[in-house]
């Protein structure tokens, strides 16, 4: 299903009412919502929206647990992390636990720190089935997205939860859920804005299924809702009629 917005402003807050919504009924439903964030840029908007009103006073914060969908191999205090970007944004201006704070520890190796990201998944997921009540992820426009990148291991790694990357184009290392955990979702929502991504989103919603070239195609709840929060801009090569 894909929501086609005038700009990135109205995008943003449908993303923050999509936060809301799920959050008030995972709570009052199951006692806790599980909620996997984006990094990038696009989602810097909604977190800002999130920590004020009315988004301040609708969610009910004790009962978020927030995870992060791919993380840089950086210090948490260093500009290019996720967690910070999502920290300044919403999470130091909100009422969330701290212990209830998730982020992808930063450890000697990429690789020790995604062995212990997943130990700590299946510890928190101990009970039931890894099935986080909302997913955000952005596109990249070379088709990525988290941190599955084109030409990566981690696109087709099918066993483990968590896996390290190397991005060369970045000389960057990051860490990264795979696509079968993110694929156990109970809603994955996109949100992309901008017409950089047109080009991309267009193969993504009408290319042919290449997931090695464009790992986005990787992501399918297997029994979830699939949401495209898109800006006009992004969908302007979309067959908005198909
Ligand atoms: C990251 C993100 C990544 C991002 C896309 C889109 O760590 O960079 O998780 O997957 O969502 O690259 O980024 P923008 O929103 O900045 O275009």
């Amino acid at each position: 299903m894909i929501r086609i917005y005038a700009d990135p402003e109205a995008l943003s807050h449908a993303a923050a009412d999509l936060f809301a919504e799920e959050a008030c009924h995972a709570v009052e439903s199951r006692g806790r919502f599980t909620v996997l964030l984006s990094g990038g840029e696009t989602p810097r908007h909604v977190f800002e929206l999130l920590a004020g009103k009315p988004y301040l006073d609708r969610v009910p914060w004790e009962g978020v647990h927030v995870f992060w969908g791919d993380e840089r191999y950086v210090p948490p205090d260093d500009p290019r992390s996720n967690a910070l970007m999502a920290r300044g944004a919403l999470l130091d201006h909100v009422p969330l636990p701290a212990a209830q704070i998730h982020p992808v520890p930063y450890r000697f190796s990429p690789r020790e720190s995604a062995v212990e990201y997943e130990k700590l998944l299946r510890a928190f997921f101990a009970d039931g089935p890894p099935r986080f009540d909302l997913v955000f992820l952005g596109l990249g426009t070379n088709g990525h997205t988290a941190s599955l990148f084109p030409g990566t291991s981690a696109v087709d790694e099918r066993e483990r939860w968590v896996a390290e990357v190397y991005v060369a184009e970045q000389d960057l290392h990051r860490v990264t859920l795979t696509a079968p955990l993110i694929n156990q979702a109970a809603l994955v929502a996109f949100i992309v804005a901008g017409g950089d991504k047109a080009k991309v989103l267009r193969e993504v919603l009408e290319g042919a299924p290449d997931p090695r070239r464009i790992p986005a195609k990787l992501i399918k709840p297997v029994n979830g809702r699939f949401l495209w929060l898109v800006d006009l801009e992004a969908a302007e090569l979309v067959n908005k009629y198909a």
